[in-house]
């Protein structure tokens, strides 16, 4: 379909939209106000994390850091234990570098221009059109995977050219559609119905859709064609072998490296490839831990979006507690440090991936 004829179809939509939104848009924490910086967090969680999943992080991280102030103030230990389980962690380092920008140079008011809220770390072209508009009542649009679905759907339209380009192209495409102090609805109205009926994976309500008299894969029965699957890369594997060190009630822990994948989280000590017992004896003597008793524990694998870590554990009893790790026992492991997804596999029993 040629631009002009999507932009003038892509009118047609904004009214019937709104109305199905004000009826069925999901009570949500991050929907009680237009607090900028409640919106903020919550775009940066959602970009991770389903709606049901975030919600009790949400509220948790909110009861304890309930302004941009506090945020700016958090220590870094804290922050990565409101985070566990979320993922990507430098998006909450991001969050609060983000956060003493703006105490800092905006004396703790959100700033309003797109620009200025492009610029601040961790905010892309997506965060800062949600943020704008559901926040700030502007006509920016925020364009992420299930807006690109709906759009293809309703247009019939292969998403064709580079990921940026199809973005700039769509951005442009709505932002001379949305409608002037319903920026905000507008934008969640899109997500809602991404989320809600125009499903990702299996097929879409279309019979529920406010739009179906307006869409293309509809009238076609086209919708499994768009957007087209793109071929992803495979994920690049890496075996591991883990260890849940103990000290008597103690566990060892490590600090990883400052660059590469969860960079500078704690970590359960862990080597490259697959080791054998007697491997792992030669190593562990070599870190002056004294082993003892050494049994092969779990085997987790973990994925990432781009990697996938398979992973082999032992549980070493060890006589000595070497240098280089630090030893905590369950409970303040548990309460003060965050130790991500990967390796908390390990520890939880009810966790079987
Ligand atoms: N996904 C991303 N942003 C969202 C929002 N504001 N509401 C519901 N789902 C979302
Ligand atoms: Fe998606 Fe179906 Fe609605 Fe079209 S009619 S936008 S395919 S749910």
């Amino acid at each position: 379909m040629e631009q002009t004829d999507i932009a003038e179809r892509l009118e047609e939509i904004v009214s019937p939209i709104l109305e199905w939104y004000d009826a069925n848009a999901r009570l949500l924490p991050w929907r009680e106000n237009r607090d900028p910086y409640r919106i903020w967090v919550s775009e940066i969680m959602l970009q991770q994390t389903r709606v049901e999943a975030a919600k009790p992080y949400y509220e948790r991280f909110m009861e304890r850091l309930p302004t941009v102030q506090h945020l700016a103030a958090a220590e870094d230990e804290e922050l990565y234990k409101l985070w566990e389980g979320l993922g990507y962690y430098s998006r909450v380092r991001n969050l609060k570098k983000a956060a003493q920008i703006i105490c800092r140079e905006y004396g703790g008011r959100f700033p309003e221009t797109y620009g200025q809220v492009l610029a601040l770390p961790g905010i892309g072209e997506y965060t800062a059109g949600a943020i704008l508009s559901i926040a700030f009542e502007q006509p920016e649009p925020a364009v992420d995977g299930n807006v690109l679905r709906v759009f293809s759907r309703l247009f019939a339209d292969p998403l064709e050219g580079k990921d940026s380009a199809v973005k700039k192209r769509v951005t442009g495409l709505l932002r001379d559609c949305y409608p002037l102090g319903r920026c905000g609805d507008f934008t969640q109205s899109l997500m809602e119905l991404g989320a809600l009926i125009c499903l990702p994976n299996g097929a879409p309500k279309c019979e529920e859709c406010p739009l179906r008299g307006l869409c293309a894969a509809n009238r076609e029965g086209s919708w499994s064609l768009f957007p087209p699957q793109i071929k992803k890369a495979p994920r690049k594997l890496r075996q591991m072998t883990v260890l849940l060190l103990w000290s008597g009630e103690k566990l060892a822990l490590r600090k990883r490296e400052e660059k590469g994948v969860l960079s500078g989280m704690w970590e359960l000590p862990n080597l490259e490839g697959y080791y054998s017992r007697e491997e792992l004896q030669g190593w562990l003597e070599e870190q002056g831990l004294c082993p003892g008793q050494i049994t092969p524990a779990a085997t987790r694998k973990h994925i990432f979006t781009h990697l996938e870590w398979q992973m082999q554990s032992f549980c070493v009893s060890c006589g000595k507690e070497g240098e280089g790790f630090l030893w905590v026992d369950r409970e303040t492991l548990d309460r003060e440090y965050s130790l991500p997804t990967a390796f908390r596999k390990f520890l939880d029993s009810t966790s079987q991936s």
